[in-house]
Protein backbone atom coordinates (compact mmCIF):
# COMPACT_ATOMS: atom_id res chain seq x y z
CA UNK A 1 0.00 0.00 0.00
CA UNK A 2 1.55 3.21 -1.15
CA UNK A 3 1.47 5.95 1.50
CA UNK A 4 -0.70 8.36 -0.09
CA UNK A 5 -3.37 5.58 0.25
CA UNK A 6 -2.25 4.69 4.32
CA UNK A 7 -2.82 8.44 4.56
CA UNK A 8 -6.29 8.25 3.01
CA UNK A 9 -7.88 5.13 5.41
CA UNK A 10 -6.09 6.80 8.45
CA UNK A 11 -7.81 9.83 7.69
CA UNK A 12 -11.13 8.33 7.35
CA UNK A 13 -11.11 6.05 10.09
CA UNK A 14 -10.26 9.20 12.47
CA UNK A 15 -12.73 10.85 10.95
CA UNK A 16 -15.92 7.97 11.09
CA UNK A 17 -14.86 7.73 14.66
CA UNK A 18 -15.03 11.14 15.64
CA UNK A 19 -18.58 11.17 14.22
CA UNK A 20 -19.65 8.09 15.79
CA UNK A 21 -18.57 9.92 19.31
CA UNK A 22 -20.21 13.57 18.52
CA UNK A 23 -23.88 10.90 17.00
CA UNK A 24 -23.48 9.07 20.59
CA UNK A 25 -22.65 12.20 22.42
CA UNK A 26 -26.13 13.52 21.05
CA UNK A 27 -27.63 10.36 21.14
CA UNK A 28 -27.11 10.80 25.53
CA UNK A 29 -28.73 14.06 25.63
CA UNK A 30 -31.88 14.32 26.45
CA UNK A 31 -33.76 15.92 24.22
CA UNK A 32 -36.91 18.57 25.70
CA UNK A 33 -39.54 20.76 23.78
CA UNK A 34 -40.84 23.66 25.75
CA UNK A 35 -44.05 24.97 24.24
CA UNK A 36 -43.58 28.59 25.58
CA UNK A 37 -46.64 31.11 26.11
CA UNK A 38 -44.63 34.04 23.87
CA UNK A 39 -42.53 37.24 25.02
CA UNK A 40 -45.58 39.52 26.46
CA UNK A 41 -43.90 40.28 30.11
CA UNK A 42 -41.11 40.48 32.54
CA UNK A 43 -41.66 37.50 33.92
CA UNK A 44 -41.98 35.93 31.20
CA UNK A 45 -38.67 36.39 29.70
CA UNK A 46 -36.91 35.39 32.98
CA UNK A 47 -38.71 32.18 32.61
CA UNK A 48 -37.63 31.81 29.31
CA UNK A 49 -33.78 32.64 30.59
CA UNK A 50 -34.42 29.94 33.63
CA UNK A 51 -35.30 27.11 31.06
CA UNK A 52 -32.50 27.84 28.46
CA UNK A 53 -29.62 28.61 31.37
CA UNK A 54 -30.75 25.23 32.70
CA UNK A 55 -31.63 23.16 29.47
CA UNK A 56 -27.97 23.11 28.59
CA UNK A 57 -26.03 20.38 26.30
CA UNK A 58 -23.57 21.23 29.87
CA UNK A 59 -26.56 20.03 31.61
CA UNK A 60 -26.91 16.69 28.77
CA UNK A 61 -30.18 18.06 27.46
CA UNK A 62 -30.97 19.11 24.13
CA UNK A 63 -33.27 21.94 24.59
CA UNK A 64 -36.20 22.81 21.46
CA UNK A 65 -37.91 26.63 22.50
CA UNK A 66 -40.79 27.48 20.66
CA UNK A 67 -42.54 31.02 21.23
CA UNK A 68 -46.09 31.01 20.59
CA UNK A 69 -46.75 34.67 20.28
CA UNK A 70 -49.49 34.59 22.80
CA UNK A 71 -51.67 32.07 20.49
CA UNK A 72 -53.27 28.48 21.44
CA UNK A 73 -52.67 27.75 17.92
CA UNK A 74 -49.14 27.87 17.65
CA UNK A 75 -48.70 25.89 20.89
CA UNK A 76 -50.59 22.84 19.39
CA UNK A 77 -48.54 23.40 16.24
CA UNK A 78 -44.82 23.30 18.03
CA UNK A 79 -46.35 20.21 20.07
CA UNK A 80 -47.06 18.39 16.61
CA UNK A 81 -43.90 19.24 16.15
CA UNK A 82 -42.16 17.52 19.07
CA UNK A 83 -44.15 14.84 18.44
CA UNK A 84 -42.46 14.57 15.15
CA UNK A 85 -39.02 15.30 16.13
CA UNK A 86 -39.70 12.71 18.35
CA UNK A 87 -38.13 14.33 21.32
CA UNK A 88 -37.84 12.49 25.54
CA UNK A 89 -40.71 15.15 26.73
CA UNK A 90 -42.73 17.84 26.39
CA UNK A 91 -42.92 20.92 28.61
CA UNK A 92 -45.92 23.23 28.08
CA UNK A 93 -47.15 26.61 29.48
CA UNK A 94 -50.44 26.63 28.20
CA UNK A 95 -51.65 30.22 27.41
CA UNK A 96 -55.16 28.84 28.38
CA UNK A 97 -56.57 26.13 30.07
CA UNK A 98 -58.84 24.50 27.91
CA UNK A 99 -58.57 22.57 24.02
CA UNK A 100 -55.92 20.57 24.86
CA UNK A 101 -57.41 16.86 25.01
CA UNK A 102 -56.65 16.51 21.46
CA UNK A 103 -53.05 17.43 20.70
CA UNK A 104 -52.66 15.80 24.95
CA UNK A 105 -54.22 12.64 23.23
CA UNK A 106 -51.43 12.61 20.46
CA UNK A 107 -48.75 12.65 22.68
CA UNK A 108 -49.60 10.18 24.88
CA UNK A 109 -49.78 8.02 22.03
CA UNK A 110 -46.07 8.54 21.12
CA UNK A 111 -45.44 7.68 24.37
CA UNK A 112 -43.74 11.25 25.10
CA UNK A 113 -44.56 12.37 28.64
CA UNK A 114 -45.97 15.99 29.00
CA UNK A 115 -45.12 18.30 32.22
CA UNK A 116 -47.06 21.11 32.31
CA UNK A 117 -45.28 24.45 33.87
CA UNK A 118 -46.95 27.30 35.36
CA UNK A 119 -50.21 27.97 34.22
CA UNK A 120 -53.31 25.10 34.10
CA UNK A 121 -55.07 23.18 31.81
CA UNK A 122 -58.42 22.44 32.65
CA UNK A 123 -58.89 18.70 31.42
CA UNK A 124 -61.31 15.95 31.47
CA UNK A 125 -58.57 13.02 31.63
CA UNK A 126 -55.81 14.24 34.06
CA UNK A 127 -53.45 11.38 33.02
CA UNK A 128 -52.64 12.97 30.21
CA UNK A 129 -49.88 14.84 31.61
CA UNK A 130 -47.63 13.82 33.75
CA UNK A 131 -47.71 16.75 36.77
CA UNK A 132 -47.87 20.88 36.95
CA UNK A 133 -45.54 22.75 38.64
CA UNK A 134 -46.21 26.80 39.03
CA UNK A 135 -47.52 29.78 41.14
CA UNK A 136 -50.75 29.14 43.42
CA UNK A 137 -53.20 32.01 41.64
CA UNK A 138 -56.14 31.79 43.57
CA UNK A 139 -54.14 31.80 47.09
CA UNK A 140 -51.85 35.20 45.23
CA UNK A 141 -55.49 36.94 44.47
CA UNK A 142 -56.83 36.37 47.99
CA UNK A 143 -53.14 37.63 49.43
CA UNK A 144 -53.70 40.69 47.31
CA UNK A 145 -57.03 41.43 48.42
CA UNK A 146 -56.28 40.77 51.64
CA UNK A 147 -53.28 43.05 51.64
CA UNK A 148 -55.77 45.71 50.57
CA UNK A 149 -58.42 45.18 53.30
CA UNK A 150 -54.94 45.89 55.54
CA UNK A 151 -53.96 48.74 54.05
CA UNK A 152 -57.01 50.47 53.57
CA UNK A 153 -57.93 49.71 57.57
CA UNK A 154 -54.86 50.80 58.37
CA UNK A 155 -55.43 54.47 56.22
CA UNK A 156 -58.95 54.72 58.17
CA UNK A 157 -60.76 53.81 55.59
CA UNK A 158 -61.83 50.35 55.95
CA UNK A 159 -65.83 51.25 56.18
CA UNK A 160 -65.47 53.80 52.88
CA UNK A 161 -66.81 53.21 49.87
CA UNK A 162 -64.01 51.68 47.70
CA UNK A 163 -64.58 51.87 43.88
CA UNK A 164 -61.93 49.16 42.17
CA UNK A 165 -61.31 48.38 38.76
CA UNK A 166 -59.12 45.52 37.42
CA UNK A 167 -57.23 45.36 34.64
CA UNK A 168 -57.37 41.32 33.75
CA UNK A 169 -54.90 39.29 31.94
CA UNK A 170 -55.54 37.18 29.17
CA UNK A 171 -59.01 35.55 29.30
CA UNK A 172 -58.96 31.89 30.05
CA UNK A 173 -55.37 31.80 31.45
CA UNK A 174 -55.17 30.37 35.21
CA UNK A 175 -53.21 32.94 36.18
CA UNK A 176 -56.50 35.29 34.93
CA UNK A 177 -58.94 32.60 36.29
CA UNK A 178 -57.15 32.14 39.80
CA UNK A 179 -55.94 35.95 40.13
CA UNK A 180 -59.80 37.29 39.46
CA UNK A 181 -61.19 34.58 41.77
CA UNK A 182 -58.78 35.31 44.98
CA UNK A 183 -59.49 38.86 44.78
CA UNK A 184 -62.98 38.33 44.18
CA UNK A 185 -63.39 36.17 47.38
CA UNK A 186 -62.20 38.80 49.33
CA UNK A 187 -64.03 40.87 47.55
CA UNK A 188 -67.43 39.77 48.26
CA UNK A 189 -66.12 40.25 51.77
CA UNK A 190 -66.65 43.52 51.65
CA UNK A 191 -69.46 45.42 51.08
CA UNK A 192 -68.42 48.78 50.76
CA UNK A 193 -66.17 47.65 47.76
CA UNK A 194 -67.64 48.04 44.33
CA UNK A 195 -65.88 46.51 41.40
CA UNK A 196 -66.83 48.70 39.27
CA UNK A 197 -65.19 47.19 35.47
CA UNK A 198 -62.66 44.10 34.75
CA UNK A 199 -61.16 44.24 31.21
CA UNK A 200 -58.32 42.36 29.77
CA UNK A 201 -54.75 44.21 29.51
CA UNK A 202 -53.45 40.75 27.67
CA UNK A 203 -50.40 40.42 30.54
CA UNK A 204 -48.82 43.45 28.52
CA UNK A 205 -47.72 47.12 28.97
CA UNK A 206 -49.33 48.49 25.85
CA UNK A 207 -52.55 46.88 26.40
CA UNK A 208 -52.69 47.62 30.02
CA UNK A 209 -52.31 51.45 29.34
CA UNK A 210 -55.04 51.34 26.69
CA UNK A 211 -57.49 49.44 29.30
CA UNK A 212 -56.55 52.36 32.27
CA UNK A 213 -56.89 55.01 30.03
CA UNK A 214 -60.25 53.50 28.98
CA UNK A 215 -61.41 53.12 32.65
CA UNK A 216 -60.20 56.85 33.49
CA UNK A 217 -62.35 57.94 30.60
CA UNK A 218 -64.93 56.03 32.10
CA UNK A 219 -65.13 56.77 35.72
CA UNK A 220 -63.63 59.77 37.77
CA UNK A 221 -63.88 58.42 41.12
CA UNK A 222 -61.60 55.14 40.66
CA UNK A 223 -59.60 54.56 44.43
CA UNK A 224 -58.03 50.97 43.30
CA UNK A 225 -56.39 49.54 40.01
CA UNK A 226 -55.91 45.68 40.15
CA UNK A 227 -53.17 44.80 37.24
CA UNK A 228 -52.83 40.91 36.80
CA UNK A 229 -49.58 41.42 35.89
CA UNK A 230 -46.43 44.08 36.62
CA UNK A 231 -46.48 45.11 33.17
CA UNK A 232 -49.82 46.29 33.18
CA UNK A 233 -49.13 48.15 35.88
CA UNK A 234 -46.29 49.85 34.23
CA UNK A 235 -48.86 50.32 31.64
CA UNK A 236 -51.82 51.75 34.00
CA UNK A 237 -49.43 54.28 35.90
CA UNK A 238 -48.40 56.21 32.23
CA UNK A 239 -52.00 56.65 32.03
CA UNK A 240 -52.82 57.65 35.25
CA UNK A 241 -49.94 60.12 35.04
CA UNK A 242 -50.73 61.45 31.22
CA UNK A 243 -54.39 62.19 32.57
CA UNK A 244 -53.10 64.47 35.71
CA UNK A 245 -54.10 62.03 38.10
CA UNK A 246 -51.77 60.20 40.87
CA UNK A 247 -51.31 56.82 42.51
CA UNK A 248 -48.68 54.99 44.73
CA UNK A 249 -48.77 54.98 48.57
CA UNK A 250 -49.66 59.66 48.16
CA UNK A 251 -51.23 59.09 45.18
CA UNK A 252 -55.10 59.63 44.28
CA UNK A 253 -55.31 56.08 42.73
CA UNK A 254 -53.68 52.46 45.05
CA UNK A 255 -52.00 50.41 41.94
CA UNK A 256 -51.20 46.60 42.93
CA UNK A 257 -50.16 43.66 40.77
CA UNK A 258 -48.67 40.17 40.71
CA UNK A 259 -45.12 39.07 39.67
CA UNK A 260 -42.59 40.77 41.60
CA UNK A 261 -40.44 41.16 38.80
CA UNK A 262 -37.23 43.87 39.50
CA UNK A 263 -39.01 47.08 37.80
CA UNK A 264 -42.23 46.73 40.11
CA UNK A 265 -39.44 47.41 42.92
CA UNK A 266 -38.24 50.22 40.56
CA UNK A 267 -41.97 51.12 40.52
CA UNK A 268 -42.01 51.29 44.43
CA UNK A 269 -39.58 52.85 45.24
CA UNK A 270 -40.50 55.59 42.78
CA UNK A 271 -43.25 56.01 44.92
CA UNK A 272 -45.66 54.82 41.75
CA UNK A 273 -47.03 51.12 42.81
CA UNK A 274 -48.07 50.53 46.05
CA UNK A 275 -47.30 46.50 46.06
CA UNK A 276 -46.61 42.98 44.06
CA UNK A 277 -48.15 39.75 44.79
CA UNK A 278 -44.97 37.36 43.72
CA UNK A 279 -45.56 35.19 41.26
CA UNK A 280 -42.20 33.12 40.56
CA UNK A 281 -41.15 32.32 36.66
CA UNK A 282 -37.66 30.38 37.94
CA UNK A 283 -39.18 26.97 36.56
CA UNK A 284 -36.57 26.18 34.65
CA UNK A 285 -34.95 23.76 37.25
CA UNK A 286 -37.90 22.75 38.87
CA UNK A 287 -38.83 21.37 35.77
CA UNK A 288 -35.54 19.34 35.10
CA UNK A 289 -35.35 18.28 38.64
CA UNK A 290 -39.11 16.30 37.66
CA UNK A 291 -37.18 15.40 34.34
CA UNK A 292 -34.43 13.56 36.42
CA UNK A 293 -36.57 11.71 38.59
CA UNK A 294 -38.79 10.45 35.90
CA UNK A 295 -35.38 9.24 34.13
CA UNK A 296 -34.67 7.46 37.55
CA UNK A 297 -37.94 5.65 37.18
CA UNK A 298 -38.96 7.36 40.89
CA UNK A 299 -42.76 9.04 41.46
CA UNK A 300 -43.35 12.80 40.93
CA UNK A 301 -46.16 14.53 42.55
CA UNK A 302 -48.58 15.63 40.19
CA UNK A 303 -49.44 18.98 41.03
CA UNK A 304 -46.24 21.13 42.27
CA UNK A 305 -46.66 24.85 44.16
CA UNK A 306 -43.79 26.95 44.57
CA UNK A 307 -43.68 29.32 47.36
CA UNK A 308 -44.65 32.99 47.32
CA UNK A 309 -44.16 36.04 49.42
CA UNK A 310 -45.47 39.96 48.73
CA UNK A 311 -44.07 42.92 48.92
CA UNK A 312 -44.86 46.86 49.30
CA UNK A 313 -43.64 50.27 50.33
CA UNK A 314 -43.70 49.44 53.51
CA UNK A 315 -40.27 47.39 53.51
CA UNK A 316 -36.79 47.45 53.02
CA UNK A 317 -36.96 47.24 49.01
CA UNK A 318 -33.64 48.74 47.64
CA UNK A 319 -32.01 45.60 50.11
CA UNK A 320 -34.51 43.21 48.67
CA UNK A 321 -33.74 44.59 45.14
CA UNK A 322 -30.51 43.34 45.46
CA UNK A 323 -30.78 39.92 45.80
CA UNK A 324 -33.46 39.60 43.51
CA UNK A 325 -33.00 37.11 40.81
CA UNK A 326 -35.63 37.77 37.77
O1 LIG B 1 -48.76 32.82 33.91
C1 LIG B 1 -47.97 33.74 34.58
C2 LIG B 1 -48.26 35.11 34.08
O2 LIG B 1 -47.99 35.17 32.70
C3 LIG B 1 -47.45 36.22 34.68
O3 LIG B 1 -48.09 36.85 35.74
C4 LIG B 1 -47.42 37.19 33.56
O4 LIG B 1 -46.52 38.23 33.70
C5 LIG B 1 -47.23 36.31 32.40
O5 LIG B 1 -47.48 36.87 31.22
Amino acid sequence: MNKKVVSILVTSAMAASMFSFAASAEDELITVGYAQVGAESDWRTANTESFKSTFTEENGYQLIFDDAQQKQENQIKAIRSFIQQEVDYIVIAPVVETGWETVLQEAADAGIPVILSDRQMDLADDSLYTCWVGGNFVKEGETCGQWLADYLEAQGRGEEEINIVTIQGTIGASAQIGRTEGVGNIVAQHENWKMLDMQSGEFTQAKGQEVMESFLKSYDDIDVVICENDNEAFGAIDAIKAAGKTCGPDGDIIVVSFDSVKAAFDSMIAGDLNATFECNPLHGPRVAEIIQKLEAGEDVEKIQYVDEAYFDTSMDLESILAERLY
